[in-house]
């Protein structure tokens, strides 16, 4: 693939700030959304318990959450999405009370809420887990010192909302330090929240009493980015990622440089060029600045081209090989070994098949690696797909892809008589 790709807004930032957004009665305008279905249906639902939703164009919204007529989240889109489960910390730290349904998200592992649960109840609420629904209801929140058991996205973002509005000072260790809870920390700032320390492992929140209005602009998707520059690497291509931040994406370059790609960095944007089959290496998944758990399919995907052996270590989800079957019908040669890592002995090419997406990230590799194969592939269940990546397929089209929407075997036939 060649040329250049503009990068859309951050999912995992957009829906913890949209549900932040709801914890002031003021307006909120955001800019910088992505279009795609998660965030789509969290909207939906904070439009479905009372708050106003404008959107302006496919990227800008206005929300004002002074109406807000049910904290009870159990609409059937806030099942299906992680996101819902931010309304939780938004509305205990706003209403001191909601009641969320259960979150959904890729199968991808277990998806525990425990430490959602411990910082809740450290900060003075009461949680229950009963049909279906989280429930948190306090008459008092203080802040406290938490330690978390583990580094969570969710939690560390959960905690933090609630704590804003919290009395008194909140202390968070062992936090994640993902761009997108720094996003987040800044959004509840410019909403006159007190946070001190997002993006290192201690964060300082100082709660006060109300939030009021503001304008925000979501950082860029820096695992979209690096979706497109790994699939620089798999077709041996030159991609050009536009609006990003270099720096969130400096441990994706690093692999990809260690992969024999070359990488140019400029402010916006960052440039990736391979002539040549990737090399091996052996690559941990890692909480942020170590190399993305939402990379590691389109790095196997690159991997499994490469000369030699490589190993690819999952160390956050229990269950995110799945995608793996799905490669080997392609050809590639890939043994998962006790769940959580993959030996991968590279070969030649890859052959096009019938494939599934399991879930969001896998399913992207998947369209990467049959982009890179001989011959027609089709890739069933890119609604998962569609769950993270704004106009996906557009974009590769854009990138000089042949691959197109289908819905009928007459669309495949008029697709395999056009390229041929
Ligand atoms: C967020 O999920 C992202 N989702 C995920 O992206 C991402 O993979 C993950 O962070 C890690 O970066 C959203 O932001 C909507 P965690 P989250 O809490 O918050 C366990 C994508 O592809 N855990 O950091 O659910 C958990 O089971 C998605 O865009 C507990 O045990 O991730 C997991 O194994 C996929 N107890 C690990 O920690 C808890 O209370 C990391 O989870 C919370 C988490």
């Amino acid at each position: 693939m060649v040329g250049d790709v503009e990068i859309a807004g951050a999912k995992n930032a957009a829906l913890p700030i949209l549900a932040a957004a709801a914890m002031t009665d003021e307006t909120v305008y955001i800019e910088n959304i992505p279009d795609v279905r998660d965030v789509n249906i969290l909207l939906e639902t904070m439009r479905g318990i009372g708050v106003a939703v404008k959107r302006n164009d496919r990227h800008s919204v206005m929300l004002n959450a002074g109406n807000v007529h049910n904290l009870i989240v159990e609409d059937e889109g806030s099942k299906k999405i992680r996101g819902s489960y931010y309304l939780l910390g938004a509305f205990l730290g706003k209403y001191k009370q909601t009641e969320v349904v259960l979150p959904g998200g890729c199968d991808i592992g277990c998806r525990a809420i425990d430490q959602h649960i411990k910082g809740f109840r450290a900060l003075g609420a009461e949680v229950v887990i009963e049909h279906g629904l989280v429930k948190v209801r306090a008459q008092h929140l203080h802040g406290e010192h938490i330690y978390m058991d583990r580094v969570s996205v969710g939690a560390t973002i959960n905690i933090m909302m609630a704590a804003a509005l919290a009395d008194g000072m909140t202390i968070i260790e062992n936090c994640a330090k993902e761009p997108h809870v720094v996003d987040v920390a800044n959004f509840l700032n410019s909403c006159g929240a007190n946070i001190k320390g997002a993006g290192t492992d201690v964060i300082r929140i100082r709660g006060v009493a109300r939030l009021h209005g503001t304008e925000y602009t979501i950082i860029p998707d820096q695992i979209e980015a690096g979706t497109f520059m790994f699939a620089a690497a798999v077709t041996k291509g030159d991609v050009t990622v536009k609006n990003v931040i270099p720096k969130h994406l400096e441990s994706v370059t690093a692999k990809l440089l260690e992969i024999g790609c070359e990488v140019e960095e400029a402010d916006d944007c960052v440039r990736v060029v391979a002539s040549k089959p990737p090399l091996h290496t052996q690559v941990r998944t890692l909480p942020y600045p170590g190399f993305p758990t939402d990379m590691q399919p389109q790095i196997t995907v690159a991997l499994a081209l490469a000369k030699g052996t490589s190993i690819v270590t999952e160390s956050i989800f229990e269950n995110r090989f799945k995608y793996v079957d799905e490669l080997t019908r392609m050809g590639a040669e890939i043994r998962v070994e006790g769940g959580d890592t993959a030996i991968i002995d590279g070969v030649a090419k890859y052959t096009g098949a019938s494939i599934t997406a399991p879930d969001l990230r896998g399913g992207a590799a998947l369209v990467i690696a049959a982009l890179a194969a001989e011959g027609f592939s089709t890739v069933e269940d890119i609604k998962y797909v569609e769950r993270g990546y704004e106009d996906f397929h557009i974009k590769l089209q854009g990138l000089g892809a042949q691959i197109e929407l289908v819905e009928t075997d007459k669309d495949i036939q008029k697709f395999k008589l056009k390229v041929g």
